[in-house]
């Protein structure tokens, strides 16, 4: 069975990371994510792949060309303008074989066994079969309500809140018929949510699998966050939890450093001594992490910097962002690519900055 894998889209709320990089090729434990999501279709014996691109495609390209897996093929589709969550899914039908396929959003972790979805699809005669997963808080989602036979009885993309009916919601991992791709309109912007489910409920061909696996959307610093603390900690896992702690060779770690596992650091990393770098924490490659600095429970991408005596918790530093001396990073913050803090300031309370900001002397940013 072939997949399709929708990761043309903007990835705004995970700005300011996605200005740079698209959200497919966000790292978890230095690792992109889209990586994780190959995990799932190959545990399933699925080997190709259809990525559905549009927005930054070149980066995904570029890596996956210098190492495309030797069992697992990709092939690219390219959007000029957004085509949505279905027109995208359109998009990929040159390439798909007879047959049911599987489509998936690329932002969603997950250690679902999709063998199951797929034994589901096959048992219900549907057109079309959702994947379903239990959320606190459905209103930032797809809300599916379902009969006792799995039919869908309403499908409702991000409901108000005094409409949330129910905590299942759509995970956005689906078996199609190629029926579906008929019901897609060409030419214009599609969303396979807002039209073309209400309307495969309307004809009874709606079909749902409810997972309690591990899931989340990486799509929000906060969920791109807990994504890496769970991966780190081995919440993620099929079979029961690890915690993952990784100093690579090639790194260069002082004396009386303190490192609190779960960790990941990267090669080339150079770690100063009294440094503490906490658990949950992943740094990328080249990173530099100063005398007495605390990094706790934070992504630090490719080449970033904490100098001398800086913190930094529960925070994403972008690839080559500098932290001088004194700087206090927190509260899940978000520092873009290239951005250099000085001395002596703080941000916190969800603080974002875009590329290349540079934030002179003891500014507090909120
Ligand atoms: N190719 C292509 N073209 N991909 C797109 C486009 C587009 O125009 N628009 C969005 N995508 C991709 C995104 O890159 C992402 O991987 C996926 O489609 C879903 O888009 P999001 O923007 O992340 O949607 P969402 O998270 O708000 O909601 C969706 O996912 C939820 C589960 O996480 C919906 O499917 C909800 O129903 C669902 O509950
Ligand atoms: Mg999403």
């Amino acid at each position: 069975m072939q997949a399709v894998v929708l990761i043309g889209g903007k990835g705004t709320r995970l700005r300011p990371l996605t200005h740079t990089i698209p959200k497919a090729m966000v790292p978890l434990r230095n690792r992109p994510y889209f990586c994780y999501m190959m995990d799932t279709l190959r545990a399933a014996g699925l080997s190709e792949a259809i990525l559905c691109m549009g927005y930054l495609p070149d980066p995904i390209q570029d890596y996956f060309d210098g190492r495309q897996p030797e069992d697992f093929s990709l092939k690219y589709v390219l959007e000029d303008r957004p085509l949505g969550t279905a027109g995208g899914i359109k998009n990929a039908e040159q390439y798909l074989e007879d047959g049911p396929f599987v489509a998936t959003n690329g932002d969603v972790l997950t250690g679902l066994d999709l063998s199951e979805v797929i034994e589901a699809h096959r048992d219900s005669g549907a057109l079309a079969t959702l994947t379903l997963t239990a959320v606190e808080d459905p209103t930032a989602y797809g809300l599916v309500e379902v009969d006792s036979r799995m039919r869908v009885r309403r499908f409702l993309e991000k409901p108000a809140y005094d409409e949330a009916t129910t905590n299942l919601i759509n995970a956005g991992i689906y078996v199609l018929e190629r029926e579906v791709l008929q019901m897609i309109p060409e030419g214009r912007e599609v969303s396979i949510e807002r039209e073309v489910f209400p309307e495969l409920q309307a004809m009874g061909k709606l079909s749902a699998h409810v997972s309690s696996a591990y899931w989340r959307d990486i799509g929000t610093p906060k969920s791109y966050l807990a994504a890496s603390h769970d991966i780190l900690c081995g919440t993620t896992a099929r079979n029961g939890s690890f915690r993952y702690t990784n100093v690579h060779g090639s790194a260069s770690v002082s004396r009386n450093v303190t490192l609190l596992p779960p960790l990941d650091v990267a090669a080339n990393c150079r770690i100063e001594a009294g440094a503490t770098l906490g658990s949950r924490t992943s740094l990328g490659e080249g990173c530099y992490v100063g005398e007495g600095a605390v990094i706790e429970g934070s992504i630090l991408l490719d080449g970033a910097a904490v100098e001398d005596g800086a913190v930094v918790r529960n925070s994403i530093v972008g690839p080559s962002a500098v932290i001088r001396s004194e700087s206090i990073v927190r509260g899940l913050s978000v520092v873009g690519a290239g951005c250099v803090i000085e001395e002596g300031n703080v941000l916190d309370h969800g603080c974002r900055l875009n590329p290349h900001t540079r934030l002179d002397r003891a500014t507090v940013c909120f």
